[in-house]
């Protein structure tokens, strides 16, 4: 079955690296018009050129946004200006995040609200931005990366799990709200999977090992043997945004070859 996302436009947050920029060259490959939003032009350039040298079906593009999504002001002009050059949007990846987990006593006021302005209500702002047009024209799809985390928290898990799990029940409501009007939402949650915050863990480390060696090290006390790929969330997320998942809303899938215990 060949996936297309012809004639869609897409927006992903943290499009510049990682899990985004494999998601990006997915959706661009299946022929859609992709917006990658981060907050470094350098980085964001970089990316758009490496995806836009990549073959794709006519009528896609790949263009950068530059923008800090935890400011709602910011969030509405990035909008104004991707419909601006590639028309309403269709497809939302809600995905820009980092790693933040300390003991819970060590947990400043700021770190919670910076926690939920990144990971959760940037999600929230973007999509009501997007919601309105999508009922309008009775598609729309959502995708919120998260982390097995709201599942399945632990000690020194916080603030992230706490973030994620909002993340997770605002993916289940907005799915109630947009069934009726063909606006599908759905989560995919991440356990480990190799990308630049997997890279800048492996600095923190001491870097006493090469990378490879340490993403093989920690990938063999996975269930599978090693750490996911990014292009392998990507495939996910590419079904999930295509056609083909027409009836699947409200899901919160692991995409973690099988770290969470909880289904
Ligand atoms: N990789 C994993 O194993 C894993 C595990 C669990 C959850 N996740 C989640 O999956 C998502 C992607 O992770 P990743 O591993 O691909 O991360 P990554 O390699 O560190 O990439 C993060 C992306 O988000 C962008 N970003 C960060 N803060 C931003 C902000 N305030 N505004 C706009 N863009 C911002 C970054 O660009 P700039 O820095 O230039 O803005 C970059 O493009 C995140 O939400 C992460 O929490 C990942």
């Amino acid at each position: 079955m060949q996936l297309t996302l012809s004639g869609r436009t897409a927006i992903i947050t943290g499009g510049s690296l990682g899990l985004g920029q494999a998601m990006a060259q997915a959706f661009y490959q299946a022929g859609a018009r992709v917006a990658i939003v981060a907050r470094r032009e350098n980085v964001l350039a970089e990316t758009k050129a490496a995806i836009a040298a990549t073959e794709a079906p006519i009528g896609a593009r790949i263009e950068a946004f530059a923008c800090d999504v935890a400011d709602g002001g910011a969030l509405s002009r990035m909008h104004d200006a991707v419909v601006a050059t590639l028309g309403p949007v269709d497809i939302v990846v809600n995905n820009a995040g980092k790693a933040v987990a300390k003991p819970f006593e060590k947990l400043t006021d700021q770190d919670w609200q910076d926690d939920l302005d990144l990971k959760l209500m940037a999600a929230v702002r973007l999509t009501r931005l997007v919601w309105p047009g999508m009922v309008a024209r009775r598609w729309g799809r959502v995708i919120n990366i998260l982390n097995t985390f709201a599942k399945a928290p632990g000690a020194n898990t916080s603030p992230t799990s706490v973030t994620r799990a909002a993340g997770m029940a605002l993916t289940k409501v907005l799915a109630g709200e947009g069934a009726p009007h063909n606006v599908l939402v759905n989560a995919l949650l991440i356990g480990l999977i190799r990308s630049d915050q997997i890279r800048r863990q492996w600095e923190r480390s001491g870097a006493n090992q090469d990378l490879e060696t340490f993403v093989a090290e920690f990938g063999k006390r996975l269930p599978m043997g090693r750490m996911g790929e990014a292009g392998e969330c990507a495939s996910t997320a590419l079904f999930l945004a295509s056609e083909a998942a027409s009836y699947v809303t409200g899901c919160a899938i692991n995409m973690d070859g099988g770290m969470c215990p909880v289904v």
